[in-house]
């Protein structure tokens, strides 16, 4: 087990099996205290035995399952878990293990967080999109009035577990959403890896753990030098300020796009205004291109206005401006990008359906 501590302000991040890990060591010091564990119903059913038999720590532990999608990291599902710590007599010298994927992480920092004024938690990350992004870094939320993580806070967790055994029953579509934010780590800081990825046909069977564990790797190098977004952290929302507006544009709709494959489409035209904008060529656009198309089917509506709306919404703006992340080439990444409206609708109006 490799252990790789970035900044005090960071959780630690293990890498490898969970039963070689130090989390029994760090379940010690709770066993006179109460432990929950917060699941989806995926991760009750996929992930928990593994948890519960494999750690004697835990076998006592509260239970808090989530109602399993995006549509539930919402405000009244954080009533229910808080309801249930509550009840269950939880202090602030308690513990919560968040075991799931993104939903289950995002929200239960959040909960946790403001439990009390901070509740300890631990991320056991089950997806690939956790394992690579939503579980590293400190960043919590919920969406909320229909706009993507519009409440949140920064929280450290104890310590962040990645083990891709748990990988093993994640199904295909989820390893195509957590890959478009290892694409995005690669495209922003890592030329190698990207075209190792490029190359990638079978995710389940060629995307190795090496390129995992590069990809959090990547992540939690950009955020130990900007914990708090103030900055350089910036860069990894490449892709996001129009996956985002597009998530947020389907998110109550008949066809949701869950937040990979909406990153995978915001990638492809954050690229292509990085072409417009920047200096990334159009043989380096062309890789992108084939790279997402041949992953991800692309869903763009052709109502610019109301993907400029939420746009507008988004976190990174300063003085109602809209900013975005461009590619000057690939591996490398430039932040606080003003995007005017005309040049955004040229961008969708040449893709959109
Ligand atoms: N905090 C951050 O920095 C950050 C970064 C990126 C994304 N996110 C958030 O992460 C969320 C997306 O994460 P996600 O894609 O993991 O979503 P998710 O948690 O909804 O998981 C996707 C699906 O996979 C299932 N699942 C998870 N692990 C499984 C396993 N081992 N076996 C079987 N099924 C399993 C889940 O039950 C769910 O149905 C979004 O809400 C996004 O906003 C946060
Ligand atoms: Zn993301």
């Amino acid at each position: 087990m490799q252990t790789a501590s970035f900044s005090e302000q960071l959780s630690p991040i293990e890498w490898g099996p969970l039963l070689n890990s130090s989390f029994s060591s760090v379940l010690a010091p709770f066993a006179s205290r109460k432990i929950a564990i917060l699941v989806d119903e995926n991760t009750h059913d996929h992930c928990l035995e593994f948890l519960i038999t494999g750690f004697e720590a835990l076998a006592e532990a509260e239970v808090i399952m989530l109602p399993a999608g995006e549509e539930n990291k919402v405000l009244e599902v954080c009533f229910q878990v808080w309801e249930t710590l509550t009840e269950a007599g939880f202090s602030r010298h308690d513990l919560l293990i968040n075991l799931g994927g993104g939903m289950v992480t995002d929200l239960g920092g959040f909960v946790a967080s403001v439990y009390k004024r901070g509740l300890a938690f631990i991320n056991v990350p089950t997806s690939l999109l956790g394992m690579v992004d939503a579980a590293v870094g400190g960043k919590t939320g919920i969406d909320f009035a229909g706009y993507k993580n519009q409440v949140g806070t920064f929280a450290v967790a104890q310590v962040t577990y990645i083990d891709t055994g748990f990988l093993h029953t994640l199904p295909s579509q989820e390893w195509t959403n957590g890959f478009a934010e290892l694409l995005k780590h690669a495209l922003i800081s890592d030329l190698e890896l990207w075209q190792d990825l490029s190359k990638i046909q079978d995710l389940q069977n060629e995307l190795h753990s090496a390129f995992i564990q590069q990809g959090v790797q990547i992540k939690a190098e950009i955020v130990a030098q900007d914990p708090t977004e103030n900055g350089l952290r910036k860069i990894l929302n490449f892709g996001h300020t129009i996956g985002h507006a597009l998530e947020s544009y389907y998110l109550n709709s008949a066809t949701p796009l869950a937040h990979g494959h909406a990153v995978a489409i915001g990638i492809l035209l954050e690229s292509k205004l990085s072409v417009e904008h920047s200096s990334l060529t159009q043989a380096e656009f062309l890789s992108i291109e084939t790279r997402i198309k041949s992953t991800y089917a692309l869903q763009i509506p052709d109502d610019t206005e109301g993907l400029w709306a939420l746009m507008q919404q988004d976190k990174k703006n300063d003085n109602g401006e809209v900013r975005i992340c461009l590619l000057p080439q690939i591996g490398s990444c430039l932040f606080d990008q003003k995007l005017t409206f005309e040049d955004f609708e040229k961008v969708i109006l040449g893709y959109c359906s």
